[in-house]
């Protein structure tokens, strides 16, 4: 089996002394890299302390996360495991209202110590990568809300994360700011490969996950995979007439297709759904 990019084994969270809260109660999962993962619940299910653990933001009360093979416990200095591993993006874009666009987007760099050409160099092919290449030298508030937001994930991948962590990054915008947003995850995570767990409310949104977790009273309750779109079309296909002579092995459509196109075809519209 693939190794996972996030593998959570067991993993509880409970806060406070006085009165505890258990905020995880005992999750296991697994992420494969590549992978679009929506997680969806309640409000007060766990999803950002889940969020928090994995960017390892915080320590867990009992269980284990591994990011690409390295357990978190393990990890000394987990700022610096964070600055080069994980990307985050939070509902309120965090921004530094006294640096412009491009220098926000430098600042993760600083941390890791990217000389300053090519700081700047990384970062105005980010911002350009996010649609903001006229927009470098503004400061947070002469952007738009999802101007902001799309610079706050120009900032995640600054320094080449496997791994974006996005809490609500749609929850301030209004609808056509957010889909703006979200299509901008899904393509990064297309052609970068960038995994990518993103929390949302909205259905929509985790509609265009690869998968769904939901969350209940710190545990996962459900788990949706979101169809595959080639599997879709292969639906489409195979209930054209073409795809029903494939299907059933008529000569007319294999002398049609020629024998290896029709046998792959066929393999395929046989191996449906499973
Ligand atoms: N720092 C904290 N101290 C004590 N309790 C906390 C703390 N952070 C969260 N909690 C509690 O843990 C539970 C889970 O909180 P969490 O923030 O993970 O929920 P959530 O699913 O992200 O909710 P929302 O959709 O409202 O953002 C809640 O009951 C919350 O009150
Ligand atoms: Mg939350």
């Amino acid at each position: 089996m693939e190794e996972p990019i996030i593998l959570v084994e067991g993993l509880v969270k409970i806060y406070g002394d006085g009165t505890e809260v258990v905020a995880l109660d005992g999750l296991s999962f697994r992420v494969t890299a590549g992978e679009f993962v929506a997680v969806m619940g309640p409000s007060g299910s766990g999803k950002s302390t889940l969020l928090n653990l994995l960017a390892a933001l915080d320590r867990p009360t009992r269980g284990r996360v591994s990011i690409g093979g390295v357990s978190l416990d393990a990890v000394e200095d987990l700022d610096a495991f964070r600055a080069r591993t994980v990307g985050l993006v939070f509902q309120m874009h965090n921004l530094i209202p006294t640096l412009t666009a491009r220098e926000n987007v430098e600042v993760p760099m600083i941390g890791v110590g990217v000389g300053r050409a090519e700081r700047r160099a990384r970062a105005v092919e980010l911002l350009e990568r996010v649609g903001l290449g006229d927009r470098l030298e503004h400061l947070p508030a002469q952007l738009s809300g999802g101007q902001r937001q799309r610079v706050a994930i120009a900032r995640a991948l600054a320094n080449h994360p496997a791994l974006l962590l996005a809490d609500e990054p749609t929850g301030n915008l209004d609808s056509v700011s957010g889909a703006e947003v979200i299509a901008l995850l899904r393509r990064l995570n297309h052609e970068v490969g960038t995994t990518v767990v993103l929390v949302t409310h909205d259905l929509d949104v985790a509609r265009q996950a690869d998968r769904v977790l939901i969350l209940q009273d710190g545990r996962i309750v459900e788990e949706h995979r979101i169809h595959d779109p080639f599997e879709e079309d292969l639906k489409a296909f195979a209930a054209t007439g073409l795809g029903r002579a494939v299907l059933a092995g008529d000569d007319a459509a294999r002398r049609y297709l020629g024998e290896a196109h029709f046998r792959a075809l066929r393999r395929l519209l046989q191996g449906m759904g499973r």
